[in-house]
């Protein structure tokens, strides 16, 4: 049993089937990744693991414990937080405000046992907010608004993260720092499940990988088997000299 366990995901769309039979682990201290080709449907698994989607069948469980029925704040409650592929701040708060309005919420569910502020203040620092927390969110660049975005699922203090994309519009230096911050995570004990189309970051930072291709798990292992994997060149990586870093 691990941290994470999606067993049988199947999620129809009117005719078309966007997930088949996926099944998946993700493990406390380790970083998952999840890739694939545009419309594989990495973003619906993650709808239906955060309980934005009912599945046409299978589950999801946390700590063994089958999620059915969860509403999204219930798994929030229980542990798990999500970023958005599409950056979704609110752009007239400040970064640290934006922050403030997750660590709230998360207080009024929790019955306040732990200070608002406290949980903002440690994310901040943690990824190396600081120099613009006091800006609008609308001012940040990209790479700064991706930080922000994880920081507001970090204040709810997940011990499943799911990020969707989230190098998506940083530059190298910003990737290689983002990189740094999710075996960080992974080190003090989360389970991160990332969906990226960046692959030497994928490569780099992720234990285990899972491929998607048309709602189907095509291969699932180690970095350095997905790469040599025959199905996920021809699906989505191709030729191994196109994906060296
Ligand atoms: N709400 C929806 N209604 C109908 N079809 C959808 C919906 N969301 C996603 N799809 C379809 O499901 C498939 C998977 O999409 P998605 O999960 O967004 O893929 P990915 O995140 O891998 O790019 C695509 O064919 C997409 O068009
Ligand atoms: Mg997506």
């Amino acid at each position: 049993m691990a941290l994470l366990d999606v067993t049988g995901v199947s999620v129809k769309f009117g005719g078309n089937m966007a997930l088949t039979d996926v099944s998946l682990a993700v493990e406390s201290h380790t970083i998952t990744g999840l890739i694939g080709p545009n419309g594989a449907g990495k973003t619906t698994l993650f709808n239906v693991i955060t309980g934005l989607q009912d599945p046409l069948r299978g589950k999801v469980a946390m700590n063994g414990i089958n999620l059915d029925g969860f509403a999204p704040h219930d798994r929030s409650q229980r542990g798990m937080a999500r970023t958005f592929q599409r950056i979704e701040l609110f752009g007239s708060l400040t970064a640290r405000e934006n922050l403030q309005v997750g660590a709230e919420i998360k207080r009024a569910w929790d019955g306040g046992e732990v200070r608002a502020g406290d949980r903002v203040d440690s994310a901040i620092e943690l990824i190396g907010m600081a120099p613009f927390a006091d800006l609008r969110a609308d001012r940040l660049t990209t790479g700064q608004a991706r930080l922000v975005e994880l920081g507001r699922a970090l204040v709810t203090r997940p011990k499943v993260l799911l990020l969707d994309e989230p190098a998506s519009g940083l530059d190298a230096d910003e990737t290689e720092y983002f990189a740094k911050i999710l075996r960080g995570l992974a080190k003090v004990g989360m389970a991160v499940l990332l969906v990226e189309h960046d692959i030497p970051l994928v490569m780099k930072t992720c234990h285990t990988i899972y491929v998607l291709d048309f709602g189907k798990v095509i291969a699932v292992g180690s970095p350095a088997e997905i790469r040599q994997n025959q199905l996920v060149i021809d699906a989505y990586l191709g030729a191994p000299a196109e994906v060296e870093a």
